[in-house]
């Protein structure tokens, strides 16, 4: 992602990434936390929001599983009491838990695609970027989090006929495409030799 090299002083709005691969093992959260990491080493006030039934990020940002992200998004609770500080400073998380699962269940109640970003907006604001970590697949999960976001990072694997990737550039290209309001940054990898 460009233009993150000095942390923004004293700005308001925060940024939203949701970090999205329907593909399982495809590093999601490898990225969710490493970029998180690296920003918050930077100087940049980072939010993990785990949005994965799997808390895989919650674990490995040493914090259990905790149900505020499924309440907040099927019983209109508030998040706040549910950020949690972790040991890097200036990281914080919203933990994942199994209850996610059941997001998908809900499909057809008026207004809950854009449940996450309700939540979201109802928090005190102290940090620049927040980073969703999402599930892998195109479910309503999914589809809150690309409501919430300002951006996508993602990763798409192609093969050689369809690739626009020549072997001058490495087998690899990056991406930013302007989608409606929201902007994806894709790295894209030639998958045969
Ligand atoms: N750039 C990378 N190079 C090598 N291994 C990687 C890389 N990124 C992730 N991995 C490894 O790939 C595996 C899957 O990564 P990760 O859990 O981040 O994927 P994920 O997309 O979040 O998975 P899931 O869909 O299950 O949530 C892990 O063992 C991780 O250590
Ligand atoms: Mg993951």
């Amino acid at each position: 992602m460009g233009c993150l090299d000095h942390p923004r002083q004293g700005v308001p709005n925060v940024r939203t990434v949701a970090v999205m691969n329907e593909k399982g093992g495809s590093g999601k959260t490898t990225t969710t936390i490493s970029l998180a990491a690296v920003l918050a080493e930077r100087g940049f006030r980072i939010l993990v929001v785990d949005l994965d039934p799997q808390a895989s990020a919650s674990l490995w940002l040493g914090r259990g599983r905790e149900p505020g992200l499924y309440r907040a998004i099927a019983e209109k609770r508030d998040l706040e009491p549910f950020v949690r500080a972790t040991a890097v400073a200036g990281l914080d998380i919203i933990a994942g838990s199994r209850e996610l699962a059941a997001v998908d269940d809900l499909r057809g109640r008026i207004g809950i695609q854009t449940a996450l970003k309700r939540a979201l907006a109802r928090l005190h604001v102290r940090w620049d970027i927040v980073l969703i970590d999402c599930p892998p697949n195109l479910g309503l999960l999914s589809v809150n989090a690309l409501a919430a976001a300002d951006e996508v990072v993602g990763r798409q694997n192609l093969g050689r006929r369809r690739s626009p990737i020549n072997s001058g550039q490495g087998g690899r290209v990056e991406m930013r495409r302007h989608a409606g309001r929201v902007t994806w940054h894709t790295e894209m990898h030639r998958t045969d030799p």
